[in-house]
């Protein structure tokens, strides 16, 4: 590769090298030697042209919210360790340009150097496509203020949607499954692709942050449109149905996309991401029957169909009463108490993954569920009092267990040359 290093569109360098070495070796990424350069050979990996493999980093918005849903997720919540918010933003820098390659399928850095240095690229992704892999940052509130601490003067432009999540009935949160100043989401449709993101960037992160914790997720459990097959989440019930179609751009500005009008400026065509680790007790809902099942949705477990309905996509009826005079949708079915009719219109778009851990040692269950992903335009409007509802009245609250959850800043796409997170550290 030439020294003008190709950024994912083939186009020249915006990032030079030197401040990708430069943040990279102050983060540990680069040897003892003084760095290993990155314009060496990568070994005949240039540029690639787009491919349906391969979902463009750059943009108006970030990646990983709108875009195609991919089978995998390896999410990651980085605490800041350093009080440099210098450093921060270096690494900032050197962590955007290196997801923009490895968006591309290009390794970070030469995975073949010195003898006597690490490689720069840890090489797991070599010889894999790109996966259609997405890296999506999001920064916590913890960010913008720490026990009453202005950690890094960013106070004052802390957006006001994003709010702490208060206490909700039921939670069972472990704090080392909660929170964290910056969120990273990487998604593929390759494990080792998504892993290799979090690994890459914990490891140019050392020394200015610290991984708080992390969460691998298979199976998607949202669809992204009518024409995308609704996946099944670990219940055995098609997940997504009702959701935000992702070419939906109306309700997509409406519920989701940080506003033209909307304060603060440097959030604007962001979003707010709130994820929750939900544990599935699967074991005490495999012996519950099928009819208490599809009334606990309110919906058909093999069709989807809504309860009362055929087809999957025929419309919610919330009214329909059955022969008994009952709401063929009980009361406290999930989908009654969590869809539009009932939370004043809102709507939220889930991006979410199933997960499975192995056995909980305290009770020989399975350590499954679902890692709930959604993102919207005002947390305050939309997931809180959603789950304010399900919390105290979802039939579903029988099988399952919020057990963590992290709320993030999700700033908008970057232009290429630039970092994430640009506007609001460039306001410091
Ligand atoms: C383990 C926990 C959960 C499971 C198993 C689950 C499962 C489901 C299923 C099977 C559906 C019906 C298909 C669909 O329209 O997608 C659904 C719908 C929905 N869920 Fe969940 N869900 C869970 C947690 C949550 C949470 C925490 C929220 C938000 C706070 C939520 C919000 C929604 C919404 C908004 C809908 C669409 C309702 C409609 O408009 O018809 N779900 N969920």
């Amino acid at each position: 590769m030439s020294p003008a290093d190709p950024d994912e569109e083939g186009r020249g360098p915006r990032v030079s090298r030197r401040v990708f070495l430069g943040a990279a070796g102050a983060a540990g990424l680069v040897g003892a030697t003084g760095g290993v350069a990155l314009g060496t050979s990568l070994h005949g990996t240039d540029a690639p042209a787009p491919t349906p493999e391969r979902i463009p980093f750059h943009g108006a918005n970030q990646a990983g919210i709108a875009t195609a849903f991919q089978h995998n997720l390896n999410f990651a919540a980085f605490d800041v360790t350093t009080e440099d918010s210098g450093e921060l933003r270096d690494l900032l820098r050197a962590w955007t340009y290196a997801a923009s390659r490895l968006c591309s399928g290009l390794p970070v850095g030469p995975v073949e150097g010195p003898p006597a240095a690490p490689p720069v690229d840890t090489g797991e992704a070599v010889g894999l496509p790109p996966s259609r892999l997405t890296v999506t940052f999001g920064f916590g509130p913890t960010l913008f203020e720490r026990h009453g601490v202005d950690r890094f003067g960013l106070r004052r432009l802390r957006p006001e949607p994003l709010v702490d999540i208060p206490p909700m009935p039921g939670d069972a949160l472990d704090p080392s499954r909660s929170g964290g100043d910056i969120g990273v989401q990487a998604c593929a449709d390759e494990p080792q692709v998504a892993f290799h993101v979090v690994r890459t960037l914990a490891r140019m992160g050392r020394r200015v942050v610290a991984m708080r914790w992390s969460q691998v997720g298979f199976g998607r459990t949202s669809s992204a449109g009518h024409h995308d097959p609704t996946p099944r989440n670990l219940q055995g019930f098609k997940d997504g149905t009702n959701n935000i179609g992702i070419g939906d751009q109306a309700l997509l500005a409406r519920d989701v996309w940080v506003g033209a009008a909307d304060s603060p400026a440097w959030m604007r065509g962001g979003t707010y991401q709130v994820v929750r680790r939900i544990r599935m007790f699967i074991e005490t809902w495999d012996r519950s029957a099928l009819r208490e099942q599809q009334e606990t949705i309110g919906r058909h477990k093999l069709s989807g169909a809504p309860l009362g309905g055929a087809q999957e996509f025929d419309a919610v009826n919330l009214n329909a009463l059955g022969s008994d005079g009952k709401p063929v949708i009980p009361l406290d079915a999930h989908i009654r108490l969590a869809g539009p009719t009932v939370n004043e219109g809102v709507r939220i778009l889930r991006r979410g993954y199933s997960f499975t851990e192995g056995i909980d040692a305290r009770t020989g269950e399975l350590d499954a569920g679902l890692f709930f992903v959604c993102f919207q335009r005002d947390p305050r409007r939309q997931f809180i009092p959603i789950q304010q509802r399900l919390a105290s009245t979802d039939a579903l609250n029988e099988y399952i267990m919020h057990e963590g959850s992290a709320i993030f800043a999700i700033p908008p796409g970057v232009a290429t040359g630039h970092f994430v997170g640009e506007a609001l550290f460039g306001s410091v």
